[in-house]
């Protein structure tokens, strides 16, 4: 079973009698670690309790548009963002054609036009509603914009015919839902991604750091691993579980971090550098527990090595991205940083406000290259960091293909 651990799962029930297995399918979709909020269109809640549902996935389960309680509480748009993929089980005949049409005249289908996440549907109908042409070029179209379809699959109905039209099971759906997240845009490929923040000791009990929680450096390497990229992780001292897959190396200061990037950068495409590392350092750390016996002290403190713009100088350096962390004139800091160090994309992010950055769930992120700049919207870190991923694969391989092209036009 393919894992969806820390996964955000909309589900939508729409009315058909399959309805009945969508219990099943949230118990499954949470057995393999995924956190499930059910949407239901009226015609489902005829088929299945609204309390059954809320039951199995622990949740009250989603219903209305025009309801002011439930947009104070989650609104449409927020649980669009909420969403890491959306998965319309069982999806009926009429749903399938009400999503083609961009329809927004209920919860479950305006929530699929706000949402920028990976949907799919799981048709489920009679045999002869399945095989008609418009049924059949509803989800051509679906197909083609991106939408994944799971199933259906063939066999004897509730209505007596047999054929195709039938929900595949909840086990083989949950599967395919974890499927969604493995991309292969990174197939292939070796990522070194660092991480947090750095502890510059000062003596043995204290140092200088600084807020960084680690959260979106841990959740851009999750990302580049469900992208099928080996990763390593370099991360500073943080509290946060070492993700599946990713070779993980704790390091404390950024002299370590530099040693750790370096000792491995023979191996790696493609850097990532997301860790908040120390500018400067004490000059010395004091070997024991310094004392409250002046009134004031003086600190003094040395330039830390600069591990990002080291890595891009190296002779055959890797595709390059860093972070920016700043509390203002964000592109233009991207900008400089970008041409000062020579890499090959900035993602720029504002600190100190009321959103986003530092220990946050959410953020937004602008990018910054030679050719332009893209914006990432407000989302959850983990989101962001696949949106971020897809992003980076294409600069990254385009960037490739232009130098094949170069090296076979001088051979
Ligand atoms: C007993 C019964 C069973 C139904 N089963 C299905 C079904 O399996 N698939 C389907 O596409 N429509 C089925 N329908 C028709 C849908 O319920 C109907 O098109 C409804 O408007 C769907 O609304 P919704 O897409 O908003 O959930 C069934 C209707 C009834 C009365």
């Amino acid at each position: 079973m393919g894992s969806l651990v820390n996964k955000r799962i909309l589900l939508g029930v729409t009315g058909g009698i399959a309805a009945y297995k969508s219990a099943d399918l949230v118990r499954r979709l949470r057995e393999a670690g995924a956190e499930v909020r059910v949407v239901m269109t009226d015609a489902a809640t005829e088929f299945i309790t609204e309390l059954t549902l809320q039951a199995v996935s622990g949740y009250p389960v989603h219903r209305h548009l025009l309801d002011p309680e439930a947009e104070a509480g989650m609104s449409h748009i927020e649980l669009a963002r909420w969403a890491d993929a959306i998965l319309v089980a069982p999806a009926t005949a009429d749903f399938l054609a009400r999503l083609v049409q961009g329809r927004g005249d209920d919860l479950l289908a305006t929530l699929c036009l706000a949402t920028s996440a990976p949907m799919a549907v799981a048709p489920a109908m009679n045999q002869q509603m399945w095989r008609h042409p418009a049924t059949q070029q509803n989800v051509d179209s679906l197909r083609h914009r991106g939408v994944q379809i799971f199933g259906p699959g063939e066999g004897s109905q509730a209505c007596g015919d047999v054929g195709p039209g039938r929900l595949l099971e909840p086990a083989e759906l949950a599967q395919l839902t974890a499927g969604l997240f493995q991309t292969g845009v990174l197939d292939g490929v070796t990522v070194m991604v660092t991480a947090g923040p750095t502890w510059e000791a000062i003596d043995p009990v204290r140092g200088l750091t600084n807020k960084s929680s680690g959260k979106m450096g841990y959740a851009i390497a999750t990302a580049a691993a469900e992208g099928g990229a080996r990763v390593i992780l370099i991360s500073g001292p943080v509290s946060l579980t070492p993700p599946d897959r990713v070779e993980t190396v704790p390091v404390v200061s950024a002299q370590d971090m530099f040693d750790a990037v370096h000792a491995r950068i023979d191996q790696i495409d493609l850097y990532i550098g997301v860790a908040a590392v120390a500018d400067y350092r004490p000059v010395s750390v004091a070997p024991h527990k310094l004392k409250k016996t002046a009134d004031s002290m003086n600190l003094e403190l040395v330039r830390n090595p600069d591990i990002l713009a080291s890595v891009a100088a190296l002779p055959s350096a890797p595709f390059t991205v860093g972070f920016a962390a700043e509390t203002n004139d964000l592109e233009m800091a991207a900008r400089h940083k970008l041409e000062a160090k020579r890499i090959d994309l900035v993602c720029a992010n504002l600190v100190g406000g009321d959103e986003g950055g530092f220990g946050a769930d959410e953020n937004r992120l602008l990018l910054v290259d030679r050719e332009g700049t893209t914006e990432l919207p407000l989302a959850a870190k983990s989101r962001l960091a696949r949106d971020l991923i897809h992003h980076i694969s294409r600069k990254f391989h385009a960037k490739n293909r232009t130098q094949d092209t170069r090296r076979a036009h001088r051979r």
